[in-house]
């Protein structure tokens, strides 16, 4: 007998921003589909539950999950000390790294980056950074990285920080731009909880150790991710 409550009985909901290749995007019919909509699909399957993915702004897809409007809120969501102190994590299952893109034959370096305007995602680890190291008039947050990378492209800023996979979807989609070899950080990807919702994070740490101990997890972001 299980012994955890979901908000919908027999439903896993995940709020999400898919917006965020390979993660999370939508296909041509709009549907959600990536990395995290896969592994949660097989730790919904292992919990009995059925997956139901809630598409919204990042910043909301943190909040539906600590306001108990969605269960868990999957994407690419990094785990820090702000998040620790309003949200529960489950363990890692992936990593990400904030890279710097920039238009080719730029001299953009990680060096010189306090100089420049510094196009970010909204409510990312990545703004955090970027703001906390060069003051928030060297950054200009963007409703996500599409738009930001479209910035980029256009002159309005002179580099965007983001996650590394989806820096590599996005230099593949627009001629003209690419990714310096320097890194500017690293983190660990996690599931986020409603504080306080133990039951809940150790059904989902379960499903999720059997599915890393036997490949599923690695098969998954293998799929997506080029090696
Ligand atoms: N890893 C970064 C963070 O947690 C960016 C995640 C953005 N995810 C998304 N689905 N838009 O702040």
């Amino acid at each position: 007998e299980a012994s955890f409550t979901t908000v919908e009985s027999g439903k896993l909901i995940m709020s999400t921003n898919a917006a965020f290749p390979p993660y999370e995007m939508t296909d041509d019919s709009g549907k959600v589909i990536g990395i995290d909509p896969e592994i949660a699909g097989a730790i919904a399957e292992k919990l009995g539950l059925e997956l139901v993915i809630e598409d919204m702004e990042f910043d909301a897809a943190q909040v539906a999950v600590q306001q108990g409007k969605s269960d868990i809120c999957m994407a690419g969501l990094t785990v820090d000390e702000d998040r620790l102190a309003v949200m529960d994590f489950s363990d890692s299952y992936a990593t990400g790294i904030q890279v710097i893109i920039v238009k080719e034959g730029s001299d953009v370096t990680l060096d010189n980056l306090g100089d420049q305007l510094i196009g970010t995602q909204r409510g990312t680890t990545g703004e955090t950074y970027c703001t906390d190291d060069y003051g928030s008039d060297h950054v200009v947050p963007y409703d996500n990285g599409i738009t930001a990378v479209q910035a980029l492209v256009n002159g309005q800023v002179d580099c965007v920080v983001i996650d590394n996979a989806p820096a590599q979807e996005f230099v593949k989609a627009n001629a003209g731009l690419t990714i310096l070899d320097t890194a500017y950080t690293n983190e660990d990807y996690a599931i986020g909880f409603a504080k306080g919702n133990t039951a809940l994070v150790e059904a989902v740490n379960g499903a999720l150790a059997e599915l890393t101990e036997d490949g599923t997890v690695q098969a998954i972001l293998d799929k997506y991710i080029a090696a």
